[in-house]
């Protein structure tokens, strides 16, 4: 049987994917959407509150990203970059569009969680020990790992209810473009072939022909059972 080469991955390799994300998967523009809505009560009363809880998500991750700062004070300037720079835009564009579309079907504006929590700001006082911080690190990827899966599977199913009302405006320039940005964002997938072992966790985007095996970041905290409609 065939395998696949392993591709060898260094820092600098990373550091260019993180660049070539950001202008790859810029954030989506506002008026890019159309707002066009053929029962907005019917929608509102179908899945406003999913759309609240997922604007909610997105725009949570202000303080996602300043968790981040406070927890990994010694992190990277690749990874500084990339969720500075290239999540955080891309995921707040998401949340306003989100927060935008559900005013639109007259429900009022999301109200995201931004302070930082008394708990994250105790261990961020820890985090300049290295096991510390590697601990809050691992907990950071693992964590994102399953929440950027649950918010792929949650526009899925949003997406498949929104085109069985035949909301065609929501679903072809909200739902779907959004959807497409999640999974843009990736480990990578074998920090084992990084040049150094020690550095390779550090990684937080993949290469992007790895399938959809290693998808590691940090996000907001999904309650997948709220976020999907029943
Ligand atoms: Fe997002």
């Amino acid at each position: 049987m065939a395998t696949v080469p392993r591709q060898h991955i260094t820092q600098q390799k990373i550091a260019e994917h993180v660049q070539r994300l950001g202008e790859l998967y810029p954030p989506i523009p506002l008026d890019s959407v159309d707002r066009t809505i053929k029962r907005p009560s019917l929608v509102a009363k179908r899945f406003g509150h999913v759309i609240d809880y997922l604007a909610r998500v997105e725009l949570e991750v202000d303080r996602n990203v300043l968790e981040l700062l406070i927890l990994l004070p010694e992190v990277d300037e690749t990874n500084k970059t990339f969720y500075a720079d290239v999540w955080q835009p891309q995921e707040i564009q998401h949340g306003l569009i989100l927060d935008r579309l559900q005013q639109d079907l007259g429900r009022t504006a999301a109200k995201p969680q931004l302070e930082v929590s008394f708990g994250i700001k105790i261990l961020g006082a820890l985090a300049h020990l290295r096991p510390i911080q590697d601990i809050a690190k691992l907990m950071y990827f693992l964590t994102g790992a399953s929440t950027e899966r649950q918010a792929v599977l949650a526009y899925n199913k949003i997406n498949k209810g929104i085109q069985e009302l035949g909301e065609t405006a929501i679903s072809e320039t909200i739902i779907t473009p959004i959807k497409q940005q999640e999974p843009a964002l990736r480990l990578l997938p074998d920090v084992g072939n990084c040049d150094d072992p020690g550095q390779g966790d550090q990684a937080v985007a993949a290469l992007p022909d790895q399938g959809d095996a290693g998808e590691v970041l940090p996000h907001g905290r999904h309650e997948p059972d709220e976020a999907i409609p029943g």
